[in-house]
């Protein structure tokens, strides 16, 4: 007979069922299975710990998020924001849905083209691009977004040393009652940069003005930013039909929509709380329609939606290394995943599953990550079942960024498998070895 695992015993108050004042508790509910496939199959097969994206669940997605706008808006282009998840399966994902490419930088910029997305199909983005990566944009037709007076003046500089013009739009910062205001970002609306900008543009003549462009934030709670962003856009494009019959051809309204995610201190969870797609697509569309546009000069609508398209189609499935108890008694739970690997653990309140029934009772506990590091708090004040070392976890909706912004740091970044809509997995992005991390590594001659 097996030895039955030991814990010290030590005196708690137990969580097993019973409605307090504060109503029932929550247990977390076991998941076992993705998109039909085990768990414990996928880290028997794939090693532990292993990030799941399903193929199923990105295109329905996507397809929801393009009907919320294309039933309302006449054209409507979706722009896959690279830096949210750029995996090439999960692009080409996007890409075979009909989604152009919005980068923010050179790297990104050559994966888009690699994807064969063509070059008057990638939005340039982001404060930095090198007089390089803008001359390879404007060869290729590129639609680049100008940050700032010194991007507008290098542009300038450089379309008068080359046969085409560049086919630009501004970005644009604005006051949408939403604080703190992102205005690191583009031209400010309110203190008259953004015009002065497009002034300029117009009256050097070496450049096609195309379009309008705005990112308002990330995780934005309410549509009703968008609408007052859209009016503000529109305000600009009737300034420019107005002084120079020049008529823009796109708004781009970035992305920023909320996942299902719930945030850190939020009360109640983000399945309850964040607007639906077509809540956002409400607010853009209607304030477009009311705006001054004429109804044969509506602009196209692009929309870089990043976070609300992916995170639910993304899991992290390991194996907890150990249990421990705090000096104040708390149970400390260790997994294999750190936030070197799943950065969203900074601000979500991840929801993380056990893979089974594990026991009737739940304990407040703090889940750590393997790392060698105090910040390595993957999910602080969860009531958790009382999983062992060797028992399997699974954490929901980590699709956004962290395949991204993870880190090599301490560990091997895993496995990343896609289950295809036929329920087949495949590896879409290998685990890293000492060998791959050594490859660019030099040694000097006296250190052989
Ligand atoms: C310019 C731009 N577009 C789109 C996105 C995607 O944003 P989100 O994932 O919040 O939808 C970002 C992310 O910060 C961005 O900077």
């Amino acid at each position: 007979m097996a030895k039955k695992p030991f814990e010290r015993p030590i005196i708690q108050k137990i969580n097993a069922g019973i409605p307090s004042k504060y109503g029932m508790i929550t247990r977390p509910e076991p998941i076992e299975e993705i998109e039909g496939i085990s768990i414990e199959s996928l880290i028997e097969k794939f090693e532990s710990p292993v990030f799941v994206l399903s193929e199923r669940i990105l295109r329905k997605t996507y397809k929801e998020a393009h009907r919320a706008f294309s039933s309302r808006y006449p054209e409507v282009q979706f722009a896959w924001s690279y830096k949210t998840n750029y995996l090439n399966a999960v692009c080409k994902i996007f890409h075979q849905e009909g989604s152009w490419a919005e980068v923010v930088s050179g790297f990104e910029y050559d994966k888009a083209l690699a994807n064969g997305v063509p070059g008057s199909q990638i939005i340039f983005n982001g404060p930095y691009k090198s007089r390089d990566e803008l001359k390879k944009a404007v060869i290729n037709d590129s639609l680049i977004h100008i940050d700032h007076f010194d991007e507008l003046y290098e542009l300038l500089d450089l379309a008068e040393t080359m046969e085409k013009r560049p086919k630009v739009a501004i970005r644009v910062n604005m006051d949408t009652g939403v604080y703190p205001q992102w205005d690191r970002f583009g031209f400010n609306y309110e203190n008259g940069e953004a015009w002065d900008a497009l002034n300029r543009i117009m009256v050097s003549k070496k450049m096609d003005l195309l379009g309008l462009h705005t990112h308002i934030g990330t995780y934005m709670m309410t549509s009703q930013a968008y609408e007052k962003a859209a009016l503000k856009l529109s305000d600009l494009a009737i300034g420019l039909q107005r002084k120079y019959k020049h008529t823009i051809k796109y708004i781009d309204m970035g992305g920023g929509f909320a996942s299902k995610n719930t945030l850190k201190g939020a009360y109640y969870p983000g399945t309850d709380t964040t607007p639906s797609f077509d809540d956002f697509a409400e607010a853009i569309v209607s304030a477009l329609m009311k705006s001054e546009f004429k109804p044969d000069q509506l602009p196209i609508l692009i929309l870089e939606t990043g976070r609300a398209l992916i995170d639910d189609a993304g899991w992290l499935a390991g194996t907890v290394v150990a249990n421990k108890r705090m000096a104040d008694g708390r149970r400390a739970i260790i997994i294999d995943a750190g936030v070197n690997l799943l950065f969203t653990a900074f601000w979500y309140a991840h929801d993380i599953r056990p893979v089974k029934h594990f026991s009737e009772q739940t304990e407040d506990a703090t889940i750590y990550g393997p790392l060698c590091m105090n910040i390595d708090v993957i999910r602080d004040h969860i009531q958790f079942p009382l999983l062992k070392k060797g028992d399997h976890y699974v954490i929901r909706r980590v699709g956004a960024y962290n395949n991204t912004q993870w880190l090599q740091f301490i560990t091997f970044r895993p496995n990343v498998i896609l289950i295809d809509m036929d329920g087949k997995s495949h590896v879409i992005r290998e685990k890293e070895t000492l060998e791959i991390l050594n490859s660019s590594e030099k040694l000097p001659d006296h250190l052989i």
